[in-house]
């Protein structure tokens, strides 16, 4: 199934990481596809807000994941990846399999597109467009 959205504002793509957040309990793996500037990181921040996490999300850009420790109904840890700057060889299948495994925790991927052949079988898909200054298109789609 797929969802369309446009969203005016950093705001509104924060609210609206907390409605899919609440509507799409059954799925752990979020991941975020888009061009630099397009939101991916903004949505990260209204998920960590609505899961209690203070202080300013920023992406990993020295490491590839972050890990919060939260508490929540289903999530016990916030796993952000960012995978901008992936080299083939920082990554392990075990790697990824263990993180991904992990159904307490929620795992946000930004630049998703660079998992390849990595991808887990069931994910939401979340493909952000710039479309002007404060105009974004955020497509949803399901997956598995
Ligand atoms: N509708 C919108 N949704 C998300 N971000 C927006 C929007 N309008 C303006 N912005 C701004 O665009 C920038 C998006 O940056 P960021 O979320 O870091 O993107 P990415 O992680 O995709 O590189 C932020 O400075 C944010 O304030
Ligand atoms: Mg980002």
């Amino acid at each position: 199934m797929e969802e369309k959205f446009i969203t005016n504002s950093a705001g509104e793509t924060c609210q609206l990481a907390k409605e899919i957040l609440k509507k799409y309990k059954n799925h752990h793996i979020f991941l975020l596809e888009g061009e630099l500037g397009s939101g991916k990181t903004t949505f990260v921040q209204g998920i960590a807000k609505e899961l209690g996490i203070s202080g300013k999300i920023q992406s990993p850009t020295f490491v590839l994941e972050k890990r919060y420790n939260i508490k929540h109904k289903i999530y016990n840890q916030l796993i952000h990846i960012d995978l901008y700057r992936l080299k083939t060889s920082d990554w392990t299948v075990r790697d990824l399999a263990e993180i991904f495994s992990n159904k307490d925790s929620l795992v946000i991927v930004e630049w998703s597109d660079r998992l390849g052949k990595y991808k887990p079988n069931k994910y939401l898909n979340i493909a952000f467009k710039y479309i002007d200054k404060n105009l974004r298109k955020i497509k949803i789609n399901t997956s598995g």
